[in-house]
């Protein structure tokens, strides 16, 4: 298990109002773990009801069903409810493009544009419980087509847009799903990014699609199939000002996202409406404390879940004015980021570990020619913040006057699980510690027989009750839902992270304690990478792990054996590269692939997974007396020395 680096110092919120104990936090997290259905009705005045709920909680585990015989559409509560009040015209979105292009969007216009959206989807046949896969860049039309889909009540399945067309077909396959949205094209470093050449290719693979829905965004041509393709603005024709909402139940699913688990495939993680809305809504406001004048930016894009939840839903549900940002932060120059905070006067904003890494890497001088005065919450998310990264976010962009809120939290929790709230109450941080846990949330530590840790010792986290953000089930496979959260420690949710509890009662997360890797905060699986590899002609058999990364936090490599007659060379270090971002996409691009005879195996065939990562990373193997099956120590050891030699022979290989 891993170590914790304690390093940093104890700091104190930069605020004046922090005592010890914590008297606010702690009476409202007793309240909500004593009675959670008492504490989460409550908390649900914050939406709008079309009809109220019989029950708050229906907890048969694995399966918790929040507020039961509830009804209410999620896009009533992000957008009408709002364009009915003084809100109508306050600033939902302001939108920059890479290439500079702007668009405000009041929450006026966002209902306008919704409806339309929602005008055309129905035009398309798209009714409540169908599947529609979005495959955008980060422009107003992806929060749009998100909210149209939760509008007629279908079920939207993001893809991000770095995907391949083979990712979306596998998506578009599991989820059975009539119709992708995409554009034309986004902007990505200067270059145009060809999404609908990249859908078409998907289409191929994907029989069930019968329409694309095509933005009109960059001025490039692409090809267009009559039968299949329809333009945006063609279907919006007509359109209304009104199209009437889905009331839908509750616990009725809102969005599937695929994230990857320890399988070869990744599972469509299912979240519902009313549950979810109100954990991402009440979430923000306790980790962040935003206020009706804050401006509020989440980085992340709306692929992932942190832009589902912090970019699209909690902000809108909460009528708060946040910025959005299509392309790469490093693009004309590595300041892009601090020109948006001067620029539109951005008060909270979060981010990944992985970008202030890079931007730590660059300096601060970068920072010094901006005015990031407006800045009051800074906030981290992705993986465990290092403290060195921490102090520097710390000093140089928040000037040592913004609280660090690093959330823990997973595609599968819907909303921050461990965070610090500043909205509850202020107190002291420890940076690489995400403090105490949401209200609501009660976590413990494990060791590896299920019994709770002391204090201080490093085990897996499990979390004992159910939240209102969990997620309904895995689509389409209940028995990897059970499998995968619900059978390593019976009676617990196992989000499958090392973790450790200290004396004062905060908690370190400490990384993956299955095979996922991190690659600058995006989840991928050994089994992934390896299922997709060996797609390839010329390899018989591989091994994926990760080595430490200064700013990407992992990087993958890859042991491969070839097949008989194939020579090792640059040249096929370079297409297994590449065959690996066509099947899955650029999160999959190994830093190294290592050509080996053979790969360290127990006894029962299985893979030794520490001696891959210890060679990988250069280090060595520590303790081998606790690797299981039976294998000798002596066996280990000889396992990790030969795959060193191969491996150094390999390196030979590179440029
Ligand atoms: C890791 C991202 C430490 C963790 C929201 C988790 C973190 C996985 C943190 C989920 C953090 C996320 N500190 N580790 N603040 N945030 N993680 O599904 O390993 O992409 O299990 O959700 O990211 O990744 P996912």
């Amino acid at each position: 298990m891993p170590t914790i680096d304690k390093s940093g110092e104890k700091r104190n919120l930069p605020t004046n109002n922090y005592f010890w104990p914590l008297k606010r936090y702690l009476d409202m997290y007793k309240k909500s773990l004593d009675d959670p259905e008492g504490f989460w009705g409550e908390q649900a005045k914050l939406l709008d009801w079309d009809k109220p709920w019989d029950k708050v909680l229906d907890w048969k585990p694995p399966y918790a069903r929040w507020f039961v015989g509830g009804r209410l559409n999620v896009s009533t509560q992000c957008v009408d409810r709002h364009a009915k009040t003084w809100r109508k015209n306050k600033v939902a979105i302001y939108w920059e493009g890479e290439t500079g292009d702007t668009r405000t969007l009041s929450y006026a216009d966002l209902y306008h544009e919704v409806n339309r959206f929602a005008f055309a989807l129905k035009k398309l046949g798209v009714k409540k419980g169908d599947r529609i896969v979005i495959y955008l860049p980060m422009i107003p039309e992806l929060t749009i087509a998100m909210l149209a889909c939760a509008r007629l009540g279908a079920i939207h399945c993001v893809v991000f847009s770095g995907f391949s067309a083979q990712a979306i077909a596998d998506r578009v396959n599991d989820s059975n799903a009539k119709v992708i949205i995409t554009a034309n094209g986004g902007y990505r470093r200067g270059k145009i990014l060809p999404l609908k050449e990249i859908v078409d290719e998907a289409v191929k693979l994907s029989p069930g699609i019968e329409k694309v829905l095509v933005v009109k965004y960059t001025g490039h041509e692409a090809a267009f199939d009559a039968k299949t393709d329809v333009w945006l603005s063609d279907l919006m024709d007509g359109a209304g000002i009104h199209v009437e909402p889905e009331s839908m139940e509750a616990t009725d699913p809102l969005f599937i996202l695929y994230t990857s688990g320890t399988t070869g495939k990744p599972k469509g993680i299912l979240h519902g409406t009313a549950g979810y809305l109100l954990y991402a809504a009440k979430t923000l406001q306790w980790a962040f404390n935003p206020k009706d004048d804050s401006i509020w930016w989440c980085t992340a894009d709306a692929g992932w879940i942190t832009g589902h939840s912090y970019v699209v839903y909690a902000p809108l549900a909460l009528g708060l004015t946040s910025v959005i940002y299509e392309g790469a932060p490093d693009f004309p120059a590595i300041d892009r980021w601090w020109h948006i905070i001067e620029k539109y006067g951005v008060t909270i904003f979060y981010t990944s570990p992985t970008a202030i890494r890079m931007f730590m890497r660059n300096g601060e001088d970068w920072l010094a020619k901006h005015d990031l005065s407006s800045l009051q919450v800074l906030g981290s998310v992705g993986e465990a913040i290092n403290p060195e990264a921490w102090e520097w976010y710390y000093k140089f962009v928040g000037a040592e006057n913004c609280p660090i809120v690093d959330t823990w939290w997973q595609t599968e929790t819907g909303g921050f699980m461990i965070s610090p709230c500043v909205g509850i109450q202020s107190y002291p941080l420890k940076p690489g510690s995400a403090t105490l846990p949401m209200p609501g949330v009660d976590p413990v530590v494990l060791d590896a027989d299920g019994k709770e840790n002391c204090p201080n010792t490093t085990g897996f986290i499990a979390i004992r009750k159910p939240w209102p953000g969990m997620l309904l089930d895995v689509y389409g496979n209940p028995d990897i839902y059970q499998k995968t959260y619900w059978s390593r420690f019976p009676g617990f949710y196992a989000p499958g992270d090392y973790s450790m509890k200290d004396d004062d009662g905060y908690w370190w997360l400490l990384g993956r304690a299955d095979e996922v890797i991190k690659v600058s905060g995006h989840r991928i699986s050994t089994a992934e990478l390896e299922h997709a590899v060996v797609g390839h002609t010329a390899v018989a058999e591989a091994a994926a792990t990760s080595k430490p990364d200064e700013v990407k936090g992992e990087a993958i490599v890859l042991f491969v054996i070839l097949r008989k007659g194939q020579t090792p060379s640059v040249e096929l270090k370079k297409e297994l590269v590449k065959h690996l971002r066509t099947a899955i996409g650029t999160v999959a691009t190994p830093e190294e692939v290592l050509f080996v005879d053979k790969l360290p195996k127990t006894r029962s065939g299985k893979i030794m997974r520490r001696v891959l990562k210890a060679v990988a990373a250069g280090a060595s193997i520590g303790d081998v007396t606790t690797l299981d099956d039976q294998t000798s120590v002596a066996e280990a050891l000889q396992a990790y020395e030969d795959l060193k030699a191969a491996a150094a022979k390999s390196l030979h290989h590179k440029e």
